[in-house]
Formats: C-alpha cells, sequence, structure tokens
C-alpha cells in the first residue's frame, strides 16, 4: 500500500519535472502577446499617461526601455520581472498567474524585443 502510494507519488513528481521542463523551453513569447494580455488588462490602468506611476507608462515598449524595468536576456536583474514575480506589482494585487510570470520571464530572457 505504501508502497504504491509513493510510486504513485514518484509518477506525479516526473510528470510535473517533465511539465516544467517543457515550459522552460517554451514557444517564442512577443511583446505585443505580453502587452495584450498582461500589461494592458492588469497593468495600464494604473501605468499609463503622464500621471504613470515613476513614469512608467507600459502601454508602450519605449517607455519600458528609457525607465529601464528590464535587462534583455536577464530576467532575474529585470524590474519589472522582479516587481511582478515578488507579488509587490500589480499594486495592491491580485499577484499574477505564474504562467503570466513565466511569460514575462521567457519574453526578457528570449531578450525582450518589440516584436
Ligand atoms: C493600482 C495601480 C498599479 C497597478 C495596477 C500596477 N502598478 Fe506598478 N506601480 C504603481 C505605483 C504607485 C508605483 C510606484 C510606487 C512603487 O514603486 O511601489 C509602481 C511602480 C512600478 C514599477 C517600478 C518599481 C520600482 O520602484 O522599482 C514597476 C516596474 C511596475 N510598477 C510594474 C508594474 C506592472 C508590470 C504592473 C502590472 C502587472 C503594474 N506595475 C501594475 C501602481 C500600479
Amino acid at each position: 500500500m505504501y508502497l504504491k502510494l509513493f510510486s504513485l507519488m514518484s509518477l506525479f513528481v516526473s510528470i510535473s519535472a517533465t511539465s516544467m521542463a517543457y515550459a522552460d523551453e517554451s514557444a517564442p513569447v512577443t511583446f505585443s502577446t505580453i502587452r495584450s494580455t498582461i500589461l494592458v488588462p492588469k497593468c495600464v490602468r494604473c501605468h499609463q499617461g503622464p500621471q504613470a506611476p515613476d513614469g512608467i507608462d507600459l502601454s508602450i515598449y519605449s517607455s519600458l526601455v528609457s525607465n529601464q524595468v528590464f535587462v534583455a536576456g536577464d530576467p532575474a536583474n529585470s524590474d519589472i520581472f522582479v516587481q511582478v514575480s515578488t507579488g509587490q506589482m500589480p499594486f495592491g494585487g491580485p499577484k499574477l498567474s505564474a504562467d503570466e510570470i513565466q511569460a514575462i520571464h521567457d519574453w526578457i530572457q528570449q531578450g525582450a524585443q518589440n516584436n
């Protein structure tokens, strides 16, 4: 009984490890996807126009560049990734989903291009 349970658990662990590895090698993530699925619905009600906090307008790629919210290829040193992965942004919550955080991670990892 215990043995069976144990092997079921290891099966589950190996399946989740496999799907996580797959997520790491996900398809290219474009800025237009990030913008339309995350930034516009979850950030721009605050981060847009002249009143945008810290001057960061998240609806415009050039504003992400000029405010240095990312370091291309280096998510861990990218302010925008740190803010969403620690749950500091969106300000007041709710935190982005794991998939959304992963998408921002992957876009930066892949060069944070204006694509
Ligand atoms: C309810 C309003 C609001 C929403 C929604 C919001 N922000 Fe912010 N954001 C702020 C405010 C206010 C600040 C400045 C104060 C601060 O840094 O805590 C800020 C600052 C930031 C900063 C700079 C932080 C720093 O000081 O280094 C980044 C990056 C950022 N936001 C990203 C995001 C992203 C990405 C989203 C969407 C996932 C988001 N924000 C959603 C209000 C908001």
